[in-house]
Protein backbone atom coordinates (compact mmCIF):
# COMPACT_ATOMS: atom_id res chain seq x y z
CA UNK A 1 0.00 0.00 0.00
CA UNK A 2 2.76 2.75 0.85
CA UNK A 3 6.49 2.08 0.77
CA UNK A 4 7.41 4.90 3.23
CA UNK A 5 11.05 4.14 2.79
CA UNK A 6 11.26 5.54 -0.68
CA UNK A 7 10.16 8.63 0.36
CA UNK A 8 12.93 8.32 3.58
CA UNK A 9 15.69 7.39 1.43
CA UNK A 10 16.74 10.54 -0.59
CA UNK A 11 15.81 12.75 3.11
CA UNK A 12 18.01 10.14 5.48
CA UNK A 13 20.59 12.98 6.04
CA UNK A 14 18.69 16.05 6.05
CA UNK A 15 16.30 14.34 8.74
CA UNK A 16 19.27 12.95 10.89
CA UNK A 17 21.00 16.42 11.06
CA UNK A 18 17.08 17.80 12.19
CA UNK A 19 16.98 15.19 14.95
CA UNK A 20 21.08 16.11 15.98
CA UNK A 21 19.43 19.65 16.63
CA UNK A 22 16.98 18.59 18.60
CA UNK A 23 19.55 16.81 20.74
CA UNK A 24 22.13 19.77 20.80
CA UNK A 25 19.29 22.48 22.30
CA UNK A 26 17.81 19.56 24.35
CA UNK A 27 14.31 20.97 24.00
CA UNK A 28 12.38 17.60 23.24
CA UNK A 29 8.93 18.86 24.64
CA UNK A 30 7.12 22.03 23.08
CA UNK A 31 10.37 24.26 22.80
CA UNK A 32 11.91 25.79 19.99
CA UNK A 33 11.75 23.11 17.25
CA UNK A 34 7.47 22.55 18.31
CA UNK A 35 7.45 26.76 17.36
CA UNK A 36 9.63 26.67 14.66
CA UNK A 37 7.36 23.80 12.95
CA UNK A 38 3.93 25.89 13.76
CA UNK A 39 5.24 29.11 12.45
CA UNK A 40 6.01 27.40 8.99
CA UNK A 41 3.04 25.37 9.25
CA UNK A 42 0.77 28.38 9.60
CA UNK A 43 2.62 30.33 7.16
CA UNK A 44 2.12 27.04 4.80
CA UNK A 45 -1.83 26.55 5.45
CA UNK A 46 -2.40 30.56 5.42
CA UNK A 47 -3.85 30.18 8.67
CA UNK A 48 -3.20 32.56 12.20
CA UNK A 49 -2.32 29.64 13.87
CA UNK A 50 -1.44 26.36 14.02
CA UNK A 51 -0.19 24.01 17.56
CA UNK A 52 1.31 20.81 17.13
CA UNK A 53 0.12 18.43 19.50
CA UNK A 54 0.47 14.63 20.36
CA UNK A 55 -2.04 13.06 17.93
CA UNK A 56 -4.64 13.80 15.26
CA UNK A 57 -7.03 12.47 17.93
CA UNK A 58 -5.98 14.56 20.15
CA UNK A 59 -6.06 17.56 17.71
CA UNK A 60 -9.90 16.84 17.35
CA UNK A 61 -10.56 16.59 20.65
CA UNK A 62 -9.01 19.66 21.90
CA UNK A 63 -10.22 21.41 18.54
CA UNK A 64 -13.68 20.85 20.11
CA UNK A 65 -12.83 21.74 23.45
CA UNK A 66 -11.30 24.88 22.42
CA UNK A 67 -13.66 25.89 20.07
CA UNK A 68 -16.48 25.35 23.37
CA UNK A 69 -17.94 22.23 22.32
CA UNK A 70 -18.62 20.44 25.62
CA UNK A 71 -21.79 18.87 27.63
CA UNK A 72 -24.81 19.66 26.61
CA UNK A 73 -23.81 20.24 23.01
CA UNK A 74 -24.94 18.11 20.43
CA UNK A 75 -22.00 17.85 17.16
CA UNK A 76 -22.92 16.13 13.74
CA UNK A 77 -20.55 13.90 11.78
CA UNK A 78 -20.09 11.17 9.19
CA UNK A 79 -20.54 8.00 10.10
CA UNK A 80 -17.99 6.96 7.31
CA UNK A 81 -14.49 7.49 8.73
CA UNK A 82 -12.01 6.85 11.28
CA UNK A 83 -13.04 5.89 15.04
CA UNK A 84 -11.58 9.24 16.55
CA UNK A 85 -13.81 11.36 14.36
CA UNK A 86 -17.09 10.16 16.72
CA UNK A 87 -14.73 9.76 19.96
CA UNK A 88 -13.06 12.35 19.95
CA UNK A 89 -16.40 14.44 20.22
CA UNK A 90 -17.53 12.03 23.09
CA UNK A 91 -14.18 12.71 24.90
CA UNK A 92 -15.33 16.81 24.23
CA UNK A 93 -18.15 15.45 26.35
CA UNK A 94 -20.50 16.61 23.64
CA UNK A 95 -23.10 14.04 21.67
CA UNK A 96 -22.50 12.86 18.53
CA UNK A 97 -25.34 13.04 16.18
CA UNK A 98 -24.42 11.10 12.54
CA UNK A 99 -25.76 12.31 9.21
CA UNK A 100 -25.45 10.40 5.66
CA UNK A 101 -22.62 10.30 2.89
CA UNK A 102 -22.78 11.46 -0.40
CA UNK A 103 -22.22 8.40 -2.73
CA UNK A 104 -19.95 10.17 -5.27
CA UNK A 105 -17.34 11.90 -2.30
CA UNK A 106 -18.24 9.80 0.54
CA UNK A 107 -18.20 12.57 2.37
CA UNK A 108 -20.94 13.89 4.74
CA UNK A 109 -23.56 15.35 3.01
CA UNK A 110 -24.86 18.92 3.79
CA UNK A 111 -28.59 18.09 3.14
CA UNK A 112 -28.80 14.62 4.99
CA UNK A 113 -27.41 17.28 7.65
CA UNK A 114 -29.64 19.95 6.92
CA UNK A 115 -32.51 17.21 7.49
CA UNK A 116 -30.95 16.56 11.15
CA UNK A 117 -30.78 20.45 12.19
CA UNK A 118 -34.39 20.68 11.40
CA UNK A 119 -34.91 17.77 13.38
CA UNK A 120 -35.82 17.35 16.88
CA UNK A 121 -31.90 16.19 17.59
CA UNK A 122 -31.40 19.53 15.59
CA UNK A 123 -31.79 21.60 18.35
CA UNK A 124 -28.81 21.10 20.51
CA UNK A 125 -26.19 20.76 17.75
CA UNK A 126 -23.60 23.29 18.48
CA UNK A 127 -21.57 22.39 15.24
CA UNK A 128 -20.75 20.40 12.61
CA UNK A 129 -18.03 18.10 11.61
CA UNK A 130 -17.47 17.34 8.01
CA UNK A 131 -14.28 14.77 7.49
CA UNK A 132 -12.03 15.33 4.68
CA UNK A 133 -12.35 12.22 3.92
CA UNK A 134 -9.32 10.28 1.59
CA UNK A 135 -8.07 13.74 1.17
CA UNK A 136 -10.67 15.51 -0.59
CA UNK A 137 -12.63 18.63 0.91
CA UNK A 138 -16.08 18.17 2.36
CA UNK A 139 -18.47 20.51 0.85
CA UNK A 140 -17.75 23.75 2.37
CA UNK A 141 -20.17 26.49 0.33
CA UNK A 142 -22.77 24.08 1.53
CA UNK A 143 -21.68 23.72 5.15
CA UNK A 144 -20.68 27.41 5.44
CA UNK A 145 -24.19 28.42 4.50
CA UNK A 146 -25.47 25.87 7.09
CA UNK A 147 -23.40 27.47 9.50
CA UNK A 148 -25.02 30.80 8.84
CA UNK A 149 -28.64 29.70 8.59
CA UNK A 150 -28.18 27.76 12.07
CA UNK A 151 -25.20 29.58 14.02
CA UNK A 152 -23.02 26.54 14.58
CA UNK A 153 -19.49 26.34 14.55
CA UNK A 154 -17.69 24.50 12.04
CA UNK A 155 -14.73 21.81 12.56
CA UNK A 156 -12.69 20.00 10.01
CA UNK A 157 -11.28 17.00 10.42
CA UNK A 158 -8.27 17.31 8.26
CA UNK A 159 -6.69 14.52 9.25
CA UNK A 160 -6.06 12.99 5.82
CA UNK A 161 -6.14 16.48 4.08
CA UNK A 162 -2.79 18.19 4.06
CA UNK A 163 -2.65 20.58 1.42
CA UNK A 164 -5.51 19.80 0.21
CA UNK A 165 -8.11 22.76 -0.66
CA UNK A 166 -11.71 24.05 -1.08
CA UNK A 167 -12.39 27.00 -3.77
CA UNK A 168 -8.55 28.30 -3.00
CA UNK A 169 -8.65 27.93 0.40
CA UNK A 170 -6.95 25.49 2.05
CA UNK A 171 -8.09 22.62 4.44
CA UNK A 172 -7.38 24.27 7.70
CA UNK A 173 -8.48 27.52 7.25
CA UNK A 174 -11.99 26.74 6.64
CA UNK A 175 -13.46 26.40 9.70
CA UNK A 176 -13.25 27.73 13.34
CA UNK A 177 -11.02 24.91 13.89
CA UNK A 178 -9.43 22.18 12.08
CA UNK A 179 -7.21 19.23 13.27
CA UNK A 180 -4.64 17.58 11.63
CA UNK A 181 -2.83 13.80 12.28
CA UNK A 182 0.72 13.33 11.22
CA UNK A 183 0.50 9.50 12.09
CA UNK A 184 3.43 7.70 9.59
CA UNK A 185 1.02 6.65 6.74
CA UNK A 186 -0.47 9.71 6.64
CA UNK A 187 0.53 12.31 3.69
CA UNK A 188 2.38 14.36 5.94
CA UNK A 189 3.75 12.20 8.36
CA UNK A 190 6.15 11.93 11.32
CA UNK A 191 7.85 9.02 12.50
CA UNK A 192 5.48 8.57 15.60
CA UNK A 193 2.19 9.79 17.14
CA UNK A 194 1.87 13.72 15.68
CA UNK A 195 -1.21 15.97 15.12
CA UNK A 196 -1.94 19.64 14.89
CA UNK A 197 -4.56 22.01 15.56
CA UNK A 198 -4.75 25.19 13.00
CA UNK A 199 -7.40 28.18 13.59
CA UNK A 200 -7.69 31.80 12.55
CA UNK A 201 -9.37 32.50 15.84
CA UNK A 202 -6.92 33.85 18.43
CA UNK A 203 -9.74 32.79 21.11
CA UNK A 204 -9.26 29.10 19.67
CA UNK A 205 -5.84 28.96 19.61
CA UNK A 206 -5.25 30.52 23.32
CA UNK A 207 -7.14 28.07 24.59
CA UNK A 208 -5.86 24.79 22.82
CA UNK A 209 -2.62 26.10 23.66
CA UNK A 210 -3.89 25.93 27.13
CA UNK A 211 -5.69 22.93 26.93
CA UNK A 212 -3.18 20.96 25.58
CA UNK A 213 -0.82 21.50 28.71
CA UNK A 214 -3.08 20.63 31.58
CA UNK A 215 -5.13 23.60 31.52
CA UNK A 216 -2.14 26.06 32.48
CA UNK A 217 -1.72 29.11 31.35
CA UNK A 218 1.21 30.10 34.01
CA UNK A 219 3.03 26.95 35.10
CA UNK A 220 1.21 25.26 38.14
CA UNK A 221 -1.59 27.04 38.08
CA UNK A 222 -4.39 24.84 36.17
CA UNK A 223 -6.93 27.14 35.15
CA UNK A 224 -9.24 24.38 33.88
CA UNK A 225 -8.88 20.09 33.11
CA UNK A 226 -6.68 20.11 30.46
CA UNK A 227 -4.53 17.11 29.24
CA UNK A 228 -1.33 16.46 28.06
CA UNK A 229 -1.66 16.37 24.34
CA UNK A 230 1.52 18.01 23.70
CA UNK A 231 4.10 17.39 20.57
CA UNK A 232 7.67 16.39 21.04
CA UNK A 233 10.29 18.45 19.40
CA UNK A 234 12.05 15.30 17.48
CA UNK A 235 8.69 14.84 16.10
CA UNK A 236 8.61 18.32 15.31
CA UNK A 237 12.13 18.87 13.27
CA UNK A 238 10.84 15.62 11.34
CA UNK A 239 7.46 17.57 10.52
CA UNK A 240 9.27 20.53 9.68
CA UNK A 241 11.88 18.73 7.24
CA UNK A 242 8.68 17.33 5.62
CA UNK A 243 6.81 20.68 5.10
CA UNK A 244 9.28 21.78 2.78
CA UNK A 245 8.75 18.81 0.50
CA UNK A 246 5.32 18.33 1.16
CA UNK A 247 3.27 20.57 -1.82
CA UNK A 248 6.00 18.69 -4.15
CA UNK A 249 4.52 15.04 -2.78
CA UNK A 250 0.95 16.44 -3.08
CA UNK A 251 1.62 16.78 -6.85
CA UNK A 252 2.84 13.48 -6.91
CA UNK A 253 -0.30 12.22 -5.77
CA UNK A 254 -2.27 14.17 -8.25
CA UNK A 255 -0.18 12.68 -11.08
CA UNK A 256 -0.35 8.71 -9.88
CA UNK A 257 -4.07 9.97 -9.56
CA UNK A 258 -4.64 10.97 -12.69
CA UNK A 259 -2.38 7.76 -14.24
CA UNK A 260 -4.83 5.76 -12.35
CA UNK A 261 -7.79 7.48 -13.70
CA UNK A 262 -6.18 7.05 -17.50
CA UNK A 263 -5.08 3.15 -17.03
CA UNK A 264 -8.45 2.35 -15.64
CA UNK A 265 -10.44 4.12 -18.14
CA UNK A 266 -7.91 2.27 -20.85
CA UNK A 267 -9.42 -1.44 -19.57
CA UNK A 268 -12.72 -0.51 -20.07
CA UNK A 269 -13.88 -1.58 -16.39
CA UNK A 270 -15.09 2.18 -15.31
CA UNK A 271 -18.61 2.36 -15.05
CA UNK A 272 -20.46 6.27 -14.45
CA UNK A 273 -22.56 7.11 -11.94
CA UNK A 274 -22.06 6.46 -7.93
CA UNK A 275 -22.84 2.64 -7.66
CA UNK A 276 -20.78 -0.15 -9.30
CA UNK A 277 -22.82 -2.95 -11.19
CA UNK A 278 -20.36 -5.17 -12.73
CA UNK A 279 -16.98 -3.13 -13.08
CA UNK A 280 -15.67 -0.40 -11.33
CA UNK A 281 -16.38 3.24 -10.24
CA UNK A 282 -13.68 5.68 -9.75
CA UNK A 283 -12.95 8.48 -7.41
CA UNK A 284 -14.30 11.65 -8.22
CA UNK A 285 -12.02 15.08 -7.41
CA UNK A 286 -15.24 17.83 -7.09
CA UNK A 287 -14.85 20.96 -9.53
CA UNK A 288 -13.25 23.53 -7.57
CA UNK A 289 -11.75 21.25 -4.72
CA UNK A 290 -7.83 20.30 -5.08
CA UNK A 291 -7.82 16.51 -4.10
CA UNK A 292 -4.46 15.61 -2.16
CA UNK A 293 -5.53 11.71 -2.87
CA UNK A 294 -4.50 10.73 0.83
CA UNK A 295 -6.28 7.75 -1.17
CA UNK A 296 -7.20 6.13 -4.45
CA UNK A 297 -10.59 4.51 -3.40
CA UNK A 298 -12.50 2.37 -6.20
CA UNK A 299 -16.10 1.17 -6.03
CA UNK A 300 -16.40 -2.75 -6.47
CA UNK A 301 -19.57 -4.91 -5.71
CA UNK A 302 -17.41 -7.82 -5.54
CA UNK A 303 -14.74 -6.33 -2.97
CA UNK A 304 -14.10 -8.88 -1.35
CA UNK A 305 -13.11 -11.39 -3.65
CA UNK A 306 -11.02 -8.71 -5.92
CA UNK A 307 -8.95 -7.92 -2.24
CA UNK A 308 -8.47 -11.24 -1.86
CA UNK A 309 -6.86 -12.40 -5.52
CA UNK A 310 -5.05 -9.15 -4.65
CA UNK A 311 -3.59 -10.43 -1.78
CA UNK A 312 -2.43 -13.63 -3.11
CA UNK A 313 -0.63 -11.69 -6.14
CA UNK A 314 1.20 -9.64 -2.70
CA UNK A 315 -0.64 -6.05 -4.14
CA UNK A 316 -1.55 -3.67 -1.10
CA UNK A 317 -5.14 -3.17 -1.01
CA UNK A 318 -7.12 -1.80 1.90
CA UNK A 319 -10.78 -1.14 3.13
CA UNK A 320 -11.23 2.47 4.43
CA UNK A 321 -13.47 1.63 6.49
CA UNK A 322 -15.41 -1.54 6.81
CA UNK A 323 -17.49 -0.68 9.65
CA UNK A 324 -19.44 2.24 9.40
CA UNK A 325 -19.28 4.12 13.22
CA UNK A 326 -22.63 3.54 14.15
CA UNK A 327 -22.48 0.20 13.85
CA UNK A 328 -19.10 -0.16 16.02
CA UNK A 329 -19.70 -2.32 18.98
CA UNK A 330 -18.20 0.50 21.29
CA UNK A 331 -20.59 3.08 19.87
CA UNK A 332 -24.25 1.35 20.64
CA UNK A 333 -25.20 3.61 23.18
CA UNK A 334 -25.64 6.07 20.33
CA UNK A 335 -28.69 4.29 19.56
CA UNK A 336 -28.41 3.71 15.61
CA UNK A 337 -29.12 -0.05 13.45
CA UNK A 338 -28.02 -1.16 10.55
CA UNK A 339 -29.95 0.73 7.90
CA UNK A 340 -30.11 4.06 9.68
CA UNK A 341 -27.23 5.36 7.01
CA UNK A 342 -27.61 3.45 3.44
CA UNK A 343 -25.00 5.33 1.76
CA UNK A 344 -22.22 4.37 4.24
CA UNK A 345 -23.24 1.51 4.87
CA UNK A 346 -22.73 0.56 1.00
CA UNK A 347 -19.44 2.31 0.39
CA UNK A 348 -18.33 0.13 3.58
CA UNK A 349 -19.30 -2.82 1.50
CA UNK A 350 -17.76 -1.61 -1.70
CA UNK A 351 -14.96 0.58 -1.55
CA UNK A 352 -11.09 -0.79 -1.83
CA UNK A 353 -8.04 1.38 -1.39
CA UNK A 354 -5.36 0.60 -3.93
CA UNK A 355 -1.53 1.72 -3.55
CA UNK A 356 -1.06 5.54 -3.87
CA UNK A 357 2.33 7.11 -3.08
CA UNK A 358 3.77 10.05 -4.65
CA UNK A 359 6.66 7.74 -5.57
CA UNK A 360 4.56 4.69 -6.97
CA UNK A 361 5.80 3.88 -10.25
CA UNK A 362 3.63 3.69 -13.86
CA UNK A 363 4.28 -0.06 -14.37
CA UNK A 364 3.63 -0.59 -10.54
CA UNK A 365 0.41 1.05 -11.19
CA UNK A 366 0.07 -0.87 -14.73
CA UNK A 367 0.20 -4.22 -12.46
CA UNK A 368 -2.49 -3.02 -10.26
CA UNK A 369 -4.59 -2.49 -12.44
CA UNK A 370 -3.56 -5.40 -15.00
CA UNK A 371 -4.61 -7.69 -11.63
CA UNK A 372 -8.17 -6.00 -11.35
CA UNK A 373 -9.08 -5.93 -14.86
CA UNK A 374 -7.89 -9.44 -15.32
CA UNK A 375 -10.57 -10.32 -11.86
CA UNK A 376 -12.94 -8.76 -13.22
CA UNK A 377 -13.18 -9.36 -16.71
C1 LIG B 1 -10.21 10.96 9.49
C2 LIG B 1 -9.31 10.76 10.66
N1 LIG B 1 -9.57 11.41 11.81
C3 LIG B 1 -8.78 11.28 12.89
C4 LIG B 1 -7.66 10.49 12.87
C5 LIG B 1 -6.87 10.33 14.11
O1 LIG B 1 -5.53 10.65 13.97
P1 LIG B 1 -4.40 9.95 14.85
O2 LIG B 1 -4.27 8.54 14.41
O3 LIG B 1 -3.17 10.76 14.58
O4 LIG B 1 -4.81 10.06 16.27
C6 LIG B 1 -7.32 9.83 11.69
C7 LIG B 1 -6.10 9.02 11.59
O5 LIG B 1 -6.01 7.87 11.72
C8 LIG B 1 -8.17 9.94 10.56
O6 LIG B 1 -7.91 9.29 9.42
Amino acid sequence: MLDLKRQYAPLHQELLDALDHVLETQQFILGEPVAAFERAAAAQLGVAHALGCSSGTDALWLALAAAGIGPGAAVVTTPFSFFASVSAILRAGATPVLADIDPATFNLDPAAVETVLKGPQGEAVRAILPVHLYGQCSDWTAFARLEKKFGLKLIEDAAQAWGAEWKGTKAGGLGDAAAFSFYPTKNLSAAGDAGMVATNSDDVAERARMLRQHGMRRRYYHDEIGWNARLDGFQAAILSVKLKYIEAWNDARRTVARRYHALFHASGLVESGSYPRNGIVLPHEVPGSRHVWHQYVIRTTRRDQLRALLAERKIGSEIYYPVPLHLQDALKSLGYREGCFPEAERGAREVLAVPIFPELREDEQQTVVNAIAEFLS
